[in-house]
């Protein structure tokens, strides 16, 4: 199987997870990347059975809006039972980095109201330990060169993502070769980083399920 065939594959199984659980008031939160694309092409198949969805990003709000799915606001949203997103790598523990699609904040956001966040990976992004993928963090332009200092003192390499303007005006930088040791730590440490926005490591808030797409099939993992 290809890649993007496993893709598919979790995405249609979090469709299989959660269409049955919905009905005409659910608002689903919606994650960014390619995964996260198939999962909103296969939901939109059964947009008559939920009301509507809130996007992580600018790119994913205007899919929905082409299969006619409503996109709403999120502070106009009071309960949002399910975030479907994709990841960069996760590990055992359901801790995950994202932000390879500069979308970190944003998501970061959605998962944090959701009262459940299914992450959604082909089997390549499941590690031992977080830190391979270079480790996004957004930054308030101005601040750009304090904050890769201070990722320095912290060990990681630093390296600005040319060109690239985050949905919320900001630059993002690549964290090379971080130690990641206890994750929740770091994520935290790096976000009293004055001038960071959020960082792509996502282990106060980890996923509470995770739809692995398999050769053999799609493994569920849960915390
Ligand atoms: C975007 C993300 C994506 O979820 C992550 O980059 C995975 O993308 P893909 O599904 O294309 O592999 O965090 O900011």
């Amino acid at each position: 199987m290809t890649q993007d065939q496993l893709k598919q594959a979790v995405a249609q199984a979090a469709v299989d997870l959660i269409v049955p659980q919905l009905n005409d008031r659910s608002i689903v939160g919606v994650g960014t990347g390619s995964t996260a694309n198939f999962f909103i092409d296969l939901l939109a198949k059964h947009k008559g059975f939920f009301d509507g969805a809130v996007a992580s990003s600018d790119s994913t709000a205007e899919r929905l809006k082409q299969h006619g799915i409503p996109v709403y606001d999120l502070n106009n949203v009071h309960d949002l039972e399910f975030y479907v997103d994709g990841a960069d790598e996760a590990n055992g523990h359901l801790e995950l980095i994202k932000g390879g699609g500069a979308a970190l904040t944003r998501e970061k956001i959605v998962a944090a109201v959701a009262r459940t966040f299914i992450c959604i990976a082909d089997a390549s992004k499941l590690v031992e330990r977080l830190g391979t993928f270079p480790l996004p963090v957004e930054v308030i332009p101005m601040a750009r060169s304090h904050v890769a200092r201070e990722l320095v003192k912290l060990g990681g390499d630093p390296v600005y993502r040319e060109g690239v303007v985050t949905d919320n005006g900001n630059v993002i930088l690549d964290v090379h070769n971080l130690m990641i040791g206890f994750a929740p730590d770091v994520e935290a440490q790096i976000n009293n980083i004055v001038g960071v926005v959020s960082n792509g490591l996502f282990a106060a808030r980890p996923a509470d399920v995770l739809l692995l797409g398999t050769k053999d099939g799609v493994q569920t993992l849960k915390r």
